[in-house]
């Protein structure tokens, strides 16, 4: 399959977010119900933002967060079922890595639950000994609006 027509973008004020959110709930089963106010908000918050286009329709996404240094995560990594196997999703996640936001860090984390050959590929390894999650239900935040308002009543 010829893909050199297909470009990869890592402008973010080039996103279309409704395409974006159609293509997580058609290819991302950890973000079929993800809602526009907060998937702004996340893009706004990661660097980079790799976006693959054919023509005006994005076809791939995945999105890090880093410290530039030590630790980065690469997170919502997806191609459109109908364009995969074609070499977009190294691509993509390689462009991910090769930018000065996560190229320098020590260390790359990501979580997945079935596509670990397609990362091993890439050059991951598993990471089972490390790796603790926090299923936040909001106990943070509170503490967090409560330090605030005492702050604001001082
Ligand atoms: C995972 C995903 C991004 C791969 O995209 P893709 O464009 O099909 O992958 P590529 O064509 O670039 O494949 C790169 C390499 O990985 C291999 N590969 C791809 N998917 C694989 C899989 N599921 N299992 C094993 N190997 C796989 C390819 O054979 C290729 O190997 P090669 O370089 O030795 O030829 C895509 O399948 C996808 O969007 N899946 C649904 C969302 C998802 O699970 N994302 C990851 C969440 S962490």
């Amino acid at each position: 399959m010829d893909s050199s027509h297909i470009q990869f973008c890592l402008d973010k004020s080039k996103i279309d977010l409704n395409q974006i959110l159609q293509l997580l709930q058609l290819g991302a089963f950890w973000a079929k119900s993800r809602s526009r106010e907060k998937m702004e908000i996340a893009i706004t918050n990661s660097n980079p933002v790799v976006t693959v286009w054919d023509n005006e329709r994005i076809i791939g996404f995945a999105r890090a967060t880093s410290d530039g240094v030590y630790r980065a995560g690469i997170w919502d990594v997806v191609i459109h079922p109908d364009y995969r196997g074609w070499g977009l999703g190294r691509k993509l996640v390689e462009t991910v890595l090769t930018h000065p936001d996560v190229n320098r860090v020590e260390r790359v984390y990501l979580t997945t639950t079935n596509q670990q050959s397609f990362y091993e590929r890439i050059g991951f390894e598993p990471n089972s000994s490390t790796t603790m999650v926090l299923y936040n239900h909001s106990p943070l935040e509170s503490i967090y609006q409560q330090e605030l308002k005492v702050k604001a009543e001082k």
